[in-house]
């Protein structure tokens, strides 16, 4: 199946993910920055998966206005979303990032809603105060990883 990964992260973690996805959606999947998202023909696609990190409680801008725009095209397709942050899966904060981040009528399709723990990478944009919250974010090893990956791709495809 051939899945387009629009994500957003200022950190990159939500980039990680979005490219491990791709390799193992296999092919010809992409993962795209949501900037460059716009130049894609979304109808080319099987699935979309879209996401990205939380910030005080909020994904980037620059998401919120291509689910907007795209809604409808999101709509008709198999669609999963995420969340890269933080919170534990379990936290009830997490149903709120889905709510108040994701038009309802995606967040009531989605095949499904992941949450994918954030402080896994960081690059050039960490500042002060994000290199202090990176390292108390809980890491997890490659196999963790992989093993995260395989089983969102086994859900989405089933
Ligand atoms: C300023 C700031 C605010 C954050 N706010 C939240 C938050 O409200 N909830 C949460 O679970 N994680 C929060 N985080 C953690 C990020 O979601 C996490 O670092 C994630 O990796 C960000 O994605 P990225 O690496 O793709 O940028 C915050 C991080 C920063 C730097």
């Amino acid at each position: 199946m051939k899945v387009l990964i629009v994500f957003t992260g200022k950190y990159g973690s939500s980039g990680m993910y979005a490219n491990r996805l791709a390799e193992e959606f296999g092919d010809n999947s992409q993962a795209v920055d949501v900037k460059q998202a716009k130049k894609i023909d979304l109808e080319q696609w099987d699935g979309i998966i879209v996401g990205g990190g939380v910030y005080m409680g909020k994904t980037p801008r620059t998401l919120k206005s291509f689910l907007k725009k795209y809604v409808n095209a999101l709509k008709s397709k198999k669609i999963g979303l995420f969340v890269c942050c933080a919170s534990k899966a379990e936290d009830s904060q997490i149903t709120e990032y889905f709510e108040k981040n994701f038009p309802s009528e995606l967040v009531e399709k989605a095949v499904f809603k992941r949450v994918f723990p954030g402080g896994q990478v960081m690059n050039e944009k960490a500042g002060f105060v994000y290199k202090k919250m990176y390292d108390q974010m809980t890491k997890l090893s490659k196999e963790e990883i992989d093993e995260l990956i395989r089983d969102s791709v086994k859900e989405f495809l089933n």
